[in-house]
């Protein structure tokens, strides 16, 4: 059957990217898929988090989930560190997975940054670990953002040798990931060949869950652009990185073809773009940002839907859990 994990890490500054990459997906997926959506405060702690920060910013996730629309008596929404499994699995694929496919994550390269020696060991194995996730659920579909590609690939490989090493070859799944689509890859409204990034210091940069309306037409506003008009078909946005992704945004926004976005505007300049862009991210995000805080107003609701989801993905991952022992050879 197939089964669909994600997860979203709570380190501050939800944006759009992660939005329309990974959250908005979930919400389509929950209708035919059994579906398990993580708070990942365990990958969370692989970059120094202040505690008090990494509690709200843990409610925070769980109910952008919520306000989004994830249904939490359909799906199962829990936070990592209340499911011991995420642990237990992780370590035992610290042993499967080789030295040299975690040197190769480019992940890595860009958040460890050049003084490899002082980022933490958590942070080399943070792959194992979202390896772990997925497959203690035997997780089939993966939808993610395409800069999670990498670290897909690599939770197959280590499905793969797993499954070979002890000689049980349909045991895991190879997950498949969900990537395709407008918003995949939503770009800083800063520099069009750098990913939107909830660390990026400039906050200009991306548009945040969080941020009012007043706040998402000024960051439009003020993004980087070149001088030309919108070329009059797709082609035409070849080299023109933050023309690219802005008529990437308005195509996600509004559930179309970038096509279909060049032609209502080609041939339009920023002036009119822009303002009709911001029009339609205040109209897709607004409602959700107001949710969001009401949700957040109620921390013990959250809690409970949180507990709640936790005991249901115990229950699922428990059993896979005891046969994985088993197959290593650990008395059960
Ligand atoms: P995280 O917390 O960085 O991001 C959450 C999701 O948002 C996507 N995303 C983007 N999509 C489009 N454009 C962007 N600019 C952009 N930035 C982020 C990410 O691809 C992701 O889907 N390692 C993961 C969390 C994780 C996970 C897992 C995901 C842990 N275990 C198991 C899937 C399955 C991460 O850091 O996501």
């Amino acid at each position: 059957p197939e089964r669909v994990f994600s997860g979203v890490q709570p380190t501050g500054n939800l944006h759009l990217g992660n939005y329309l990459g990974a959250i908005r997906k979930f919400v389509t997926l929950q209708q035919s898929h059994d579906c398990l959506f993580c708070v990942v405060d365990m990958h969370a702690i692989t970059v120094w988090q202040d505690p008090a920060r990494l509690r709200a910013q843990t409610l925070e996730i769980a109910a952008a989930y919520l306000a989004a629309g994830i249904d939490p008596e359909k799906s199962i929404i829990f936070n990592q560190s209340h499911v011991s499994a995420h642990a237990e699995l992780a370590w035992i694929f610290n042993c499967v997975a080789r030295m040299g496919w975690l040197n190769r994550m480019t992940q890595f390269k860009d958040k460890a940054g050049k003084d490899k020696e002082r980022a933490s060991a958590g942070l080399f194995v943070y792959p194992n670990l979202m390896s772990a996730d997925i497959l203690a659920y035997k997780a089939t579909h993966v939808p993610v953002g395409d800069d999670q590609k990498q670290h897909l690939e690599l939770a197959r490989d280590t499905a793969a040798k797993f499954n070979n090493d002890f000689g049980c070859p349909d045991f895991f799944p190879l997950p498949e990931p969900l990537i395709k689509g407008a918003g995949a890859r939503v770009m800083s409204l800063k520099d069009g060949t750098a990913k939107m990034s909830k660390s990026d210091p400039a906050d200009n940069s991306r548009i945040n869950m969080t941020d009012d309306a007043d706040m998402i037409a000024r960051k439009i506003k003020k993004a980087k652009t070149d001088p030309e008009p919108l070329p009059g078909d797709v082609e035409g946005l070849t080299g023109r990185p933050e023309a690219d992704n802005l008529v990437g945004i308005y195509a996600a926004l509004a559930g179309v073809e970038k096509e279909h976005v060049i032609a209502d505007f080609g041939g339009q300049g920023f002036g009119v773009f822009k303002p009709a862009l911001a029009d339609l991210a205040v109209e897709k995000l607004s409602p959700i940002t107001a949710r969001m805080r009401e949700i957040q107003g109620d921390e013990a609701h959250l809690e409970k839907v949180l507990k709640d989801g936790a005991g249901r993905a115990d229950a699922i991952a428990a059993p896979i859990m005891r046969e994985v022992k088993e197959i290593v050879g650990f008395l059960v």
